[in-house]
């Protein structure tokens, strides 16, 4: 296993400062053609419940005028289950959502909801759209993934992340550890295997190298630093930090 590892970008954060003074803008959509154009392979985008940030008009206008795979990242109730069926987009990732979390902390009890998460998702697959589960570095989750038929498991960085960013060195050595266990292993299974959360410049490289990985979403980090050196610079940094890693 090996080849191009996809950058997925997450365009959420767009939408969070637009949403902050209730104006038009800045408009995700165009974020995300631009995205597009700057080199990212797909965009992703997450309709929460609470709408804090992505809308719905966005996600139909997202469909509407990406030409690049739309991932759209939604919690597993019958209300997002109806949107993702009536949009229909590339891929639907699945992940928890807990209204006062700040961002998705953790990755989904597939073992536990399995029933539930299986019978979830079989008319997303019906529907052709990819199902992806965001799970911890886990053997039983990515095992219960693999029974319930899920296309894709994404594996949560954030823990290798933050202990990287806090300076905690053999904690990051034991989650970037427990991730390469899992990318192997869902791959073993069957399951493509996507990785994300928390990445930067800094903590890329490792989780790019694992041969198993075939897409990473980005979106924060790659937001905050459009700031200071616009969208394209930073997509192309984090390209190049990519390939270079799988290189
Ligand atoms: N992947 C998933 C499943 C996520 O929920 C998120 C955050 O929305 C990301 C990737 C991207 O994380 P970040 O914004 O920290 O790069």
């Amino acid at each position: 296993m090996s080849g191009k590892l996809r950058l997925g970008v997450n365009i959420d954060h767009v939408a969070t400062v637009r949403n902050a003074r209730g104006t038009a803008f800045p408009d995700p959509v165009r974020a995300g053609l631009l995205a597009a154009q700057a080199g990212a392979d797909g965009i992703t985008a997450h309709l929460r419940e609470d709408r804090r940030h992505i809308h719905d008009d966005d996600i139909a206008r997202l469909k509407a005028e990406l030409t690049v795979p739309l991932n759209f990242e939604m919690a597993a109730t019958a209300e997002m289950q109806e949107i993702a069926l009536r949009h229909r987009p590339h891929a639907v990732c699945l992940v928890p959502e807990r209204r006062e979390e700040r961002t998705t902390e953790g990755g989904l009890d597939v073992v536990h909801e399995e029933a539930r998460l299986g019978a979830f998702i079989a008319p997303l697959r019906e529907a052709g759209c990819r199902v992806s589960l965001f799970i911890g570095a886990d053997s039983a989750q990515i095992e219960a993934a693999a029974r319930i038929g899920a296309a894709v498991v994404e594996i949560h960085t954030g823990a290798y992340c933050d202990a990287h960013h806090e300076g905690r060195i053999a904690d990051r050595d034991a989650e970037l550890a427990r991730i390469a266990v899992a990318a192997e292993h869902a791959h073993a299974l069957g399951l493509e295997v996507h990785g994300g959360h928390g990445l930067t410049f800094e903590t890329v490289a490792p989780v790019a190298a694992l041969p198993q990985m075939q897409e990473l979403n980005i979106g924060h980090f790659l937001i905050g630093e459009a700031i200071f050196t616009g969208l394209a610079e930073a997509i192309a940094g984090m390209r190049q930090r990519m390939d270079a890693a799988r290189a």
